[in-house]
């Protein structure tokens, strides 16, 4: 299928073909498959030299601008193998606008969606035999841009590459779909109305590992942060969006510019509002969670984001009191969801959004 883009491929040979991991031992992004993708943008060229060739190693100069002032943006999603043989993506085109968001806030140039689109299913199906078919293990798809000049002056880059690598992938969390346990931060923030905590850059990422290795060594899978100037309202959690439910209403923070808009946070959304779920997308204080925790309304957490799928949530540390959220297991809501999703994903379910695309 790839022969009729205007994409160079190069294939590995057969010898050069890497042993796949084993399926029960995959972890989460430690190994790649055989092919990428690569195109390159400068000023006067605008994208070129588009690419799948094999795996491979960049040479950077040192004074690429991406080591200095971090203009690096990325995205993940998910190819899946159904239980009838076929290989599905699951909303490609919201990851690739996204990513055109993300390219906007950074000053870096935008992608052109068809073509990615395109290089993206051609990379999966050559690499199909690396989507795993184990239970809950996925073949993860990072798109990735950086911005490549070699020059020190602090300004947008006038050389980009974008770069598309894949891994087969086993749950990023080391619970799986068991309920983690989760630390509220009030001493360090992730982001800012105004910032950047709406954009999917690394940044962000490198911010965050400080309170998240605290967290670790005190027990806890991750960090929900709290917002930046009051320390009082739910944000996000780790890499992933936040749901409470509360009264039988799922609740999950709005929108406001310092969370990142999760596609897998919108599906649960439109999923929940289908199944006659009410669902708030407002501000809502730690204090009411807290609140709800102990009058007992608080029913479900759960985080959601493209590696983490749905994940319970067992326990929240605020302030040094623990709050048990459903006893600790996973609730009948996060559950239906994650079967639903799940179902979608692969194909196995009808899919009423138009959510999947078939790849090859
Ligand atoms: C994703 O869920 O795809 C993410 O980007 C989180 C990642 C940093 C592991």
């Amino acid at each position: 299928m790839w022969e009729n883009l205007e994409i160079g491929l190069e294939k590995v040979s057969q010898e050069q073909l890497k042993e796949k991991p084993a399926q029960d031992s995959l972890g989460f992004g430690l190994h790649f498959t055989d092919h990428m993708f690569l195109m390159k943008w400068d000023r006067q060229s605008g994208w070129h030299d588009a690419k799948i060739s094999p795996y491979h190693k960049f040479k950077l100069d040192p004074a690429a601008m991406v080591f200095h002032y971090g203009q690096a943006i990325f995205e993940g999603l998910k190819a899946y193998k159904g239980k009838d043989g076929q290989i599905y993506l699951f909303r490609p085109e919201d990851n690739i606008e996204r990513m055109n968001a993300s390219a906007l806030r950074m000053c870096m140039p935008r992608l052109p969606v068809a073509k990615v689109l395109k290089a993206l299913k051609a990379l999966v199906y050559l690499d199909r035999d690396w989507i795993p078919t184990a239970e809950g293990a996925t073949l993860y798809i990072r798109p990735t841009m950086i911005a490549v000049e070699p020059a020190l002056g602090v300004r947008a880059a006038g050389q980009y590459y974008f770069y598309i690598i894949m891994c087969p992938v086993g749950a990023y969390y080391p619970e799986g779909f068991s309920p983690t346990k989760i630390y509220v931060t009030d001493k360090y923030v992730r982001a800012v109305i105004g910032g950047v905590g709406d954009v999917k850059t690394g940044g962000n990422y490198a911010a965050s590992i400080m309170a998240a290795e605290e967290a670790h060594q005190a027990g806890y899978t991750q960090v929900l942060w709290l917002d930046a100037c009051k320390r009082k309202f739910v944000e996000e959690v780790g890499t992933s969006n936040i749901f409470f439910m509360i009264n039988d209403e799922l609740v999950t923070p709005s929108l406001d510019g310092s969370i990142l808009p999760g596609i897998t946070r919108d599906s649960v959304i439109q999923l929940a509002r289908k199944w006659g779920v009410k669902v708030l997308e407002r501000p809502i204080a730690i204090d009411e969670v807290v609140a709800a925790s102990i009058d007992g309304s608080l029913t479900e957490a759960f985080s959601t984001g493209t590696a983490a799928v749905i994940s319970p949530v067992g326990e929240l540390c605020y302030q040094d009191t623990k709050y048990v959220i459903n006893r600790g297991r996973t609730g009948e809501f996060s559950q239906r969801i994650f079967n639903e999703l799940q179902a979608i994903q692969s194909g196995q379910q009808e899919d009423p959004f138009k959510w999947i695309t078939r790849v090859g």
